[in-house]
């Protein structure tokens, strides 16, 4: 038994009494919070909390968290953490105009990542990817999904899952895995689309279900890239072998991305920089949640999707960062609570409930993480000493975390 207690906080935040759902619409506003708490964390989950007049006076540490907020540490639902190389040269084309449709076109975007994944070792690219799990657990990142999608072939895609599967071995916080062959035709089947997805459906999924290396399936469901037919007929592979969808949406143009999400029950859309009024009807008779990511329209200066209307209209908004070397090389979480709060117009108790608990819920881990609740694991950040919560996504690029506490030890 090991116990660890946080006392005189200014305050918990996203603290619950009650197991948590889902947060959508106005309720996206409300951020519960207590002030003046303590929190207690014995066995690597949360025991116990409450106001400083009731608190313990014992505990294998005690650490005293005066003038800071205790929150629950962020729920990172979107990421491609495992890739080989950055793309700067790519950057640079596009500074010069080119387009990123353009860039993926000609050869480089995805299909230049998975020229030099391919090449990579399996054992260089756990080193990278552990280093990038290390860094955004910095930023307070405390449960990540991550996709394969950079291999392109059965070979390289199942050493990207392997990486994951020993990520998820060794990580102190929880991870989920994301099988995204279908992220791009590889050079080879350029001119063999059926080839590619039968390579997809009937060799690539059968081996990884064998491996039980994929918790969801993803599709890249956009202009250039694969249809919604195509996406369906994907989809319903991974369905046969028991993974959920979480997929690819709208990123490029409106493609029928979250109406062939929303058919097959993913669990969430992600991207939407293009979603119309039919799209937003659509996710409101669904249970698929809308996931934003908002540094991705940043990089590549893309519109950014329509937080506001989604939340106004009543929807659960999830906010998570794509971290990937082509479209958001950055896994900073209060950065992009930053672009969604300026850009999008997300209030900040509503930005956090999106990279919380939605973020959670995008996960399935809405009743292990996201939130401040008896029962779920002890990860949690504090901040430094910061006047108010507001000031994490009004204090763009700073570094407010000083302490990541993950399942009751300090990291
Ligand atoms: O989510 N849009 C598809 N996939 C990634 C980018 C991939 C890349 O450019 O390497 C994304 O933005
Ligand atoms: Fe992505």
């Amino acid at each position: 038994m090991s116990s660890l207690l946080i006392r005189g906080a200014k305050a918990l935040v996203q603290v619950h009494e009650h197991p948590v759902s889902l947060v959508k619409g106005a309720q996206m506003a409300h951020l519960p919070t207590l002030e003046n708490a303590w929190l207690l964390i014995e066995n690597e989950r949360i025991t116990a909390f409450g106001t400083m007049e009731t608190c313990p006076e014992r505990a294998d540490e005690i650490v005293d968290a005066s003038g800071r907020y205790v929150m629950p540490t962020w729920c990172d639902s979107h990421t491609h953490l495992v890739f080989a190389a950055s793309r700067e040269e790519e950057f640079t084309y596009r500074i010069k105009g080119m387009s990123y449709e353009e860039i993926a076109q000609n050869g480089g975007g995805i299909l230049n990542s998975a020229r030099k994944l391919r090449a990579m070792p399996e054992e260089a690219l756990f080193e990278a990817a552990w280093n990038r799990l290390q860094e955004v657990i910095g930023y307070g990142t405390g449960a990540i999904e991550i996709k394969s999608g950079y291999g392109l072939n059965t070979d390289s895609e199942l050493k990207m899952l392997r990486v994951i599967r020993d990520i998820k071995a060794k990580s102190p916080i929880p991870i989920k895995a994301t099988f995204l062959g279908a992220h791009a035709i590889p050079a080879e089947y350029k001119s063999d689309r059926e080839g590619y997805i039968d390579l997809l459906i009937n060799d690539m999924l059968p081996q990884i279900h064998a491996e039980g290396l994929a918790d969801y399936i993803d599709v890249f469901c956009d202009r250039g890239f694969f249809t919604p037919e195509e996406t369906g007929r994907i989809l319903e592979a991974g369905l046969r072998y028991g993974l959920k969808a979480k997929i690819h949406a709208n990123e490029l143009g409106i493609t029928g991305g979250v109406q062939a999400g929303v058919r097959h029950n993913a669990i969430s859309v992600d991207h939407l920089e293009h979603c119309g009024d039919e799209e937003i009807e659509c996710l409101l008779n669904s249970n698929t949640i809308p996931t934003l990511l908002p540094s991705c329209a940043f990089f590549l200066g893309l519109p950014y999707p329509p937080a506001r209307k989604m939340i106004d209209a009543g929807l659960p908004v999830t906010l998570a960062t794509d971290y990937n070397p082509g479209s958001t090389p950055s896994g900073k979480m209060p950065f992009v609570l930053s672009l969604a709060c300026i850009k999008m117009k997300m209030l900040p108790e509503e930005a956090i409930n999106a990279a919380t608990i939605n973020g959670a819920f995008a996960m399935e881990m809405g009743h292990e993480t996201g939130s401040i609740a008896r029962g779920n694991w002890g990860n949690v950040m504090i901040t430094k000493p910061i006047p108010s919560v507001a000031y994490i996504p009004y204090s763009f690029g700073g570094d407010h975390v000083e302490t990541v506490i993950l399942k009751g030890k300090k990291h």
